[in-house]
């Protein structure tokens, strides 16, 4: 029989799965959630009922003495990729302000949302963290079907970097210009393979800016992250890719790959020789990559503050900088890392690359 458990150490009221949903007409955009998160699986929601009981017992209440114990830091995409690497860097000096162990943990499938959906269904208690991209922006317009929704179903605890994307081709493609590589793709409609992390991905959003500036089609191959694509790249088995200089920059130098232009509207310090798209004629092929820090909707907010404390602690690490510098990107400014300078990013991304995206037509399922 249905029946409701409060739980007021978790803050908040579970309903066991059998229960049905509630009228639409009366729910508030919490309970709303709760129903949409649910309806991901039953199997899911009840293991979050089991989590949520247990991981507060051990914790003693997520807002007090917050954090006691180990952190999870998903990413929702491939070990060795670009999310992945911006990510590890910050959860050292993150987990030393803390003064907890942080765990990267890669969730990785359908271009970031399996992962963005595991930590929309986590315990908001602060120890299940969600490193994000663009890609939480262009989800909601890519997926009708999208178990959560980024604007309610997390709180944002900060901006953390934004970083340029590269267009670049396997070393033995003809072209060696981003004109020469135009003319070679509208001659090989759909013969010319396009590596992406998946639809809702940003190297498959750069894709769609490319696919609508050359105006013919690639074939994409969808990887569940590009750091496996651009092994694919170098040994040759896809053409080209479009992504971030995080990813891109130590191949690039390297001579593994070959590189055509920035879709930035500045040259990127590390590739001081790669030319713009603007310079090289296709100025509608402009896109970077923020990322920001996410945590459940409904976490105490002096538990989201203590990670916004570390994360900007963790921005302001010069190993970081250095880091990120070398990789052509750097920390956001500290007044973007802010729970409230992230919601207005996000916010303003939706609204920007809804239309963009219904004009290009994709098909989800990448
Ligand atoms: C993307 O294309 O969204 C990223 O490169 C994914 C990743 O971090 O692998």
């Amino acid at each position: 029989m249905p029946h409701e458990e409060s739980n007021p150490a978790c803050g908040r009221t579970l309903r066991s799965p059998s229960e049905p949903a509630r009228s639409t007409s009366a729910v508030t955009p919490r309970a709303d959630r709760a129903r949409r998160l649910r309806a991901v699986s039953v199997l899911a929601v009840g293991a979050v009922l089991v989590s949520a009981c247990s991981g507060t017992e051990s914790s003693g209440g997520a807002s007090g003495g917050y954090p006691d114990r180990q952190i999870t830091m998903v990413v929702p995409f491939s070990a060795g990729g670009p999310t992945d690497t911006v990510t590890r860097l910050i959860a050292e000096p993150m987990s030393a302000k803390l003064g907890q162990q942080i765990v990267v943990q890669n969730v990785e499938g359908a271009g970031g949302t399996l992962g963005a959906g595991q930590v929309a269904r986590a315990t908001p208690d602060g120890y299940t963290v969600l490193m994000h991209h663009i890609g939480m922006s262009t989800a909601p317009t890519l997926y009708p079907q999208l178990p959560y929704a980024p604007l309610e179903d997390f709180e944002t605890v900060g901006l953390v970097t934004e970083v340029p994307m590269t267009i670049v081709g396997r070393k033995d493609l003809a072209p060696n210009t981003l004109q020469e590589l135009v003319a070679y793709v509208r001659g090989n409609p759909g013969g010319v393979t396009l590596a992406t992390a998946g639809v809702g991905a940003a190297s498959q959003l750069c894709g769609l800016l490319i696919e609508r500036a050359f105006q013919v089609d690639v074939t994409e191959v969808p990887y569940e992250g590009t750091g496996p694509a651009l092994t694919d790249l170098v040994g040759g088995q896809v053409d080209m890719m479009c992504d971030q200089t995080t990813n891109t920059t130590g191949q690039i130098t390297a001579g593994g790959v070959k590189a055509y232009a920035v879709t930035t509207p500045e040259r990127v310090a590390v590739l001081p020789d790669l030319p713009t798209t603007v310079e090289a004629g296709l100025p509608d092929v402009q896109v970077s990559v923020w990322h920001g820090l996410y945590v459940p909707a409904d976490t105490p907010p002096e538990v989201v503050q203590a990670l916004t404390d570390a994360l900007t602690v963790a921005l302001q690490d010069q190993n970081v900088v250095a880091a990120m510098a070398k990789l052509g990107t750097a920390p956001v400014a500290a007044t973007d890392v802010t729970p409230q300078a992230h919601s207005d990013q996000l916010r303003q991304q939706i609204d920007f690359w809804g239309p963009v995206i219904k004009a290009a037509s994709p098909t989800p399922g990448g």
